[in-house]
């Protein structure tokens, strides 16, 4: 393989999130399962892309590539996504009522109170994807988004503070489909605030 084609490799990692509240050790156990799936799909796309621009089959006329590409999207975000969600839970969860993330969160909300409200109308939107709280370097605003799926609704160069997933996986076990706000109040009852806090750059 030439120099410059060896492809990147990125490694799972693990959480000890057993005695959350609301989220059982059943649903975490799953969730980190599937969550070692997207680091392999991640790094068996690598390898393929690797492969095609050591063939010079990395054109972009050349449909399976243009395909590994659009699914390394899916798939890494897939990691980094899940990565963000499992770091901001903790069985330890503190109160918020001050400090850096409460202000930020609070400016652009009216509130802090209204800013959760806000977040929790965007978790309960239908469909499968995240609920995460951006936070916006350009203007140091935060901004609720709705992700579809993995890919569909980031926002470039804004940094996610509160990250939630809200794909039925994330809570099957534990709550019917139609309960989902219980599954909603449930993460925040476990939210690592200082990990979230963070997350914000000085
Ligand atoms: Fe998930």
């Amino acid at each position: 393989m030439q120099a410059g084609t060896i492809p990147k490799s990125i490694q799972a990692r693990k959480w000890d999130l057993s005695g959350l509240q609301g989220i059982s050790d059943a649903t975490l156990e799953t969730h980190f399962g599937l969550y070692e799936g997207y680091v392999k799909n991640v790094n068996l796309l690598f390898e393929r892309l690797a492969d095609l621009r050591e063939t010079d089959k990395a054109q972009g006329s050349n449909p399976q590539y243009a395909e590994l590409v659009r699914r390394l999207g899916f798939e890494y975000n897939g990691v980094r996504l899940h990565e963000q969600y499992f770091d901001n839970m903790t069985r330890q969860p503190q109160d918020v009522r001050s400090g850096k993330l409460h202000d930020a969160l609070g400016a652009s909300y009216g509130g802090f109170e209204q800013w959760k409200k806000d977040f929790m109308a965007v978790a309960g939107m239908r469909g499968i994807g995240w609920a995460i709280a951006y936070y916006d370097l350009a203007n140091r605003s935060v901004t609720n988004m709705w992700i579809n799926e993995h890919q569909n609704g980031n926002l470039a160069g804004a940094l996610p503070l509160v990250v939630l997933d809200v794909w039925e996986h994330a809570f099957i076990k534990d709550y019917k489909p139609s309960e989902k706000a219980k599954y909603i109040e449930a993460f925040f009852a476990n939210v690592d605030w200082k990990a979230c806090e963070g997350r914000i750059p000085a």
